[in-house]
């Protein structure tokens, strides 16, 4: 058994990572800025703050740093913030590391340091092209991380997730916001034409392979691709799929202009799909659950929660 501090471990995907590692038998620590109710383990408190950090990791023997500002239209918006937590608050984090002896940490970078790719699927040795304030800060937290073991010897690996859904991530993202749009019977937005395609992949796969990478001494220095590659599909097949799942066959995707998105044009990216051989090969990844289980479990999800309130 192992002891694992999980910064942003009250979010949507820290969470899920917590569960599978007490379903494994380690003991858990979790630092967030979010309230994380009825459990013993979790600390309110920022990672700007390194008191904070430093005390909450004692005696932690590995650390998953997932705390972040994210979201494209929110790290553009606030950019110096972006900058803020997710380079300052690295710092905070690998400073407490070295300071606690922690063994090793992961971090969990984005498929947004790839931007847009000529060659697809991308793989770890594909270019990286980040064309946003969050995708250069998770790149200049990969840097930190290679600079911290040079000087400190802290072991770590990084993981770039691709397009990670389920059902506790906020509506602002893609998948979320289909399902809750259709729910209640209106119509799924798509921003531009609807043929970006993406590669999505469930949680607790991704989860599975973060925990992987913490325990994998094979790992350790190397950068895994984290999603699911078995069926990429466009932004319009997967308003029509979530249409034909909730059974709401009248309701068509409504069309926006790509100005009024999250992005603009000059930021999205086309064509994101990753090959996770290496993660296979490496950390014994290998992600199972189908779009169609996953989406299902969402919509049972904003059924169950949501829409009853
Ligand atoms: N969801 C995806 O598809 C995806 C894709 C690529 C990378 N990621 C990365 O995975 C990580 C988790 O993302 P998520 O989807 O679970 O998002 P999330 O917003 O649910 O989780 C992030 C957590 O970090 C916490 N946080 C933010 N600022 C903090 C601070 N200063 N101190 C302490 N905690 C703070 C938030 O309260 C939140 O609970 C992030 O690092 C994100 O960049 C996610």
């Amino acid at each position: 058994m192992s002891s694992i501090l999980i910064t942003g471990g009250a979010g949507f995907i820290g969470s899920a990572v917590a569960k599978e590692l007490i379903s494994q038998g380690h003991k858990v620590k979790t630092l967030d800025l979010a309230v994380l109710k009825n459990v013993g383990y979790h600390k309110m408190g920022s990672i700007l703050d390194p008191y904070s950090v430093t005390t909450q990791m004692r005696g932690s023997d590995y650390v998953i740093h997932l705390a972040a500002a994210l979201g494209v239209k929110r790290t553009e918006a606030r950019r110096l913030e972006c900058l803020y937590i997710n380079i300052q608050g690295m710092v905070n984090v690998l400073e407490a590391c070295v300071k606690n002896n922690v063994k090793k940490i992961v971090f969990t970078s984005s498929s947004e340091v790839y931007g847009n790719q000529k060659k697809v699927p991308i793989s770890e040795e594909s270019p990286v092209n980040p064309i946003s304030n969050y995708a250069i800060t998770k790149l200049v937290g990969e840097e930190y991380l290679r600079a911290y073991h040079e000087a400190y010897s802290l072991d770590y690996s990084v993981v770039r997730l691709f397009n990670i859904y389920g059902e506790e991530q906020r509506d602002n993202f893609v998948i979320s916001k289909f399902v809750r749009a259709v729910c209640q019977n209106k119509p799924p937005v798509i921003y531009g034409d609807g043929q970006q395609v993406r590669s999505f992949c469930y949680v607790s796969d991704a989860a599975k392979g973060i925990v992987n990478s913490l325990f994998c001494k094979e790992a350790n220095g190397r950068v895994f691709n984290i999603g699911n590659d078995s069926e990429p599909i466009s932004v319009k097949k997967l308003a029509e799929k979530t249409i034909n799942l909730i059974g709401k066959n009248g309701i068509s995707p409504q069309y926006v202009a790509m100005e009024n998105s999250d992005r603009t044009k000059k930021r999205e990216v086309y064509n994101r799909i990753p090959t996770i051989e290496k993660a296979r090969k490496v950390l014994q990844y290998s992600p199972k659950v189908s779009l169609d289980e996953g989406i299902t479990n969402v919509i049972n999800y904003w059924n169950r929660n949501e829409l009853k309130v």
